[in-house]
């Protein structure tokens, strides 16, 4: 099969690595080998150390995006979930990876303040976190995503259906009718042992 990275962009507490771990579910479930690059999880180890400035950043996007260029070449499928908030980086990741399908996880910030999953807008509201994304620090929205979810106006099941969806129809995830690729590949050889084919 042929490798692709599906690229969640949007604000801290937008949905993104939720979204990211039930499509990683669903593209497995169809067969595909599939790795989950987490902000979160990178910033403890491959970018443990890099800050929130523009440079800091960028260059942890430009690190995420060499990991997804790997295995997008060696024909998985990577699911980044970084707020990645400057578009020219997005989009010389884009140039390196060639199979890239951009999700622009939209959410207002009031509501990614409601929701504070982890405590930070708040901290960031009372001046104790400088720089926090669509507080004092900016986000460049894409211009031209694949695939747009509003995760402030729909429910999770709805925009990750919208993604299935898109990325079936541009070809780089099997329909669910019928039977994923590995267990394709498992009932041919069952059958082979059998002395069917
Ligand atoms: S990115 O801007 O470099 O793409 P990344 O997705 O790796 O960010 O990490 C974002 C996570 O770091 C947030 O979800 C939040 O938990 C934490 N964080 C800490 N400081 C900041 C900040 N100043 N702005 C945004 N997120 C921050």
């Amino acid at each position: 099969m042929k490798g692709y990275t599906v690229w969640f962009t949007g604000l801290s507490g937008a949905g993104k690595s939720a979204l990211a771990n039930l499509l990683a579910q669903e593209v497995r479930k169809r067969g595909q080998q599939v790795e989950i690059i987490d902000g979160d999880v990178i910033r403890r180890s491959l970018s443990k150390g890099l800050g929130f400035t523009k440079d800091g950043r960028d260059e942890n996007i430009r690190r995420v995006g060499h990991v997804c260029s790997y295995l997008t070449a060696t024909s998985r499928v990577a699911i980044a979930a970084c707020i990645s908030p400057y578009r020219n980086i997005r989009d010389r990741n884009r140039d390196l990876i060639g199979d890239f399908v951009e999700v622009y996880c939209k959410c207002n910030v009031q509501e990614c303040a409601r929701r504070d999953v982890k405590g930070l807008y708040a901290k960031a509201f009372a001046g104790e976190i400088k720089g926090f994304t669509g507080v004092d620090d900016p986000y460049e929205e894409p211009l031209n995503p694949e695939i747009l979810v509003e995760t402030d106006k729909e429910t999770i099941e709805e925009s990750l259906t919208q993604i299935i969806v898109k990325l079936e129809e541009m070809g780089y995830l099997p329909k669910s009718d019928g039977i994923g690729e590995e267990e394709e590949v498992r009932v041919v050889e069952r059958l082979k042992e059998l002395g069917y084919l």
